[in-house]
């Protein structure tokens, strides 16, 4: 069979390799039609859907992180002022998911030109964070307040420090990105604000309801597959995903064949 074998950081081939045989009593081979993967996150689908909608697939993964995330905190309330920061994929998703709550705005901050053109195509204003202070556009925004729900979708210290200083007095803030250093949470403004702050890593709890969503057509991720492959290019689909600033990717669709 053909297998994408890694063979160190940044080093991968497409092969041939022998056809996997179980080892050990626990061992099983499955093969899978179609699948996401996202750390906890594995559901395979099969049959939970009458006909897998283009753009499911990939798309599920990172709509599955923001609805296992706002819906388990109800970060996002009917009528909000929504800030999302970070529109990559995943908080592209967070936009898209964001209204199903029905927030009355939803705002984006990214540095990326590409990434604020695709926030805008999903409905949502777009902040350039070079040019303009998110915060006092927000505030400007929502009459001095700040939001209600601000949605960290980068995972670094700033931004979620960023979306701290976003948040209006009583407001949300929903932690979505991974991140790899400690960021510094302000107490000495927070302390009198009554915010709620949490965080979530995606699981497969609300799967069943987001396939619901998307084959009864009430949720589109289609926008989020920039780029579709065969399986025999799955080297070429490695590279546009790695390098969106000059692809414009956002999810890579690969199918069988
Ligand atoms: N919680 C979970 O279960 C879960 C699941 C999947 C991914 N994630 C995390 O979500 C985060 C986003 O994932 P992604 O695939 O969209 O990543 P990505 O790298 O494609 O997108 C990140 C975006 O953040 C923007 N950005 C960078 N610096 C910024 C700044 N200072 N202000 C505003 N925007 C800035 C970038 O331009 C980019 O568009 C990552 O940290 C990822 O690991 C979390």
């Amino acid at each position: 069979m053909r297998a994408l074998v890694y063979h160190g950081a940044g080093k991968k081939d497409w092969e041939s390799v022998a056809d996997p045989e179980p080892v050990d009593p626990t061992d099983a081979v499955i093969r899978v039609d179609a699948v996401t993967i996202c750390g906890t996150d594995l559901h395979i689908l099969g049959g939970d859907v009458p006909e897998v909608p283009d753009g499911l697939v990939l798309g599920h993964e990172a709509v599955g992180t923001v609805v296992a995330t706002g819906r388990s905190v109800g970060t996002v309330r009917p009528g909000d002022t929504v800030v999302v920061v970070g529109a990559g994929p995943i908080g592209l998703a967070a936009v898209t998911t964001a209204r199903l709550f029905s927030p009355s705005a939803v705002i984006v901050v990214d540095p990326a030109e590409p990434r604020r053109r695709a926030a805008e195509r999903l409905g949502a204003v777009a902040i350039d964070p070079a040019a303009d202070d998110p915060v006092e556009v927000v505030r400007a925004k929502t009459g001095g307040l700040g939001a209600d729900a601000a949605l960290e979708a980068v995972g670094i210290p700033e931004t979620f420090e960023l979306c701290t200083a976003l948040v209006r007095p009583g407001g949300r803030v929903a932690n979505i990105g991974v991140h790899g250093r400690p960021a510094t949470l302000h107490l000495e403004t927070l302390w009198i604000r009554n915010v709620t702050i949490t965080t979530g890593l995606v699981d497969t709890r609300t799967t069943p309801t987001l396939l619901r969503l998307l084959a009864a057509g009430q949720l589109d991720v289609s926008s989020l597959v920039t780029h579709r492959f065969r399986m025999a290019d799955f080297l070429e689909a490695y590279d546009v995903f790695a390098e969106p600033g000059r692809t414009g990717a956002l999810k890579v669709l690969v199918t069988a064949g």
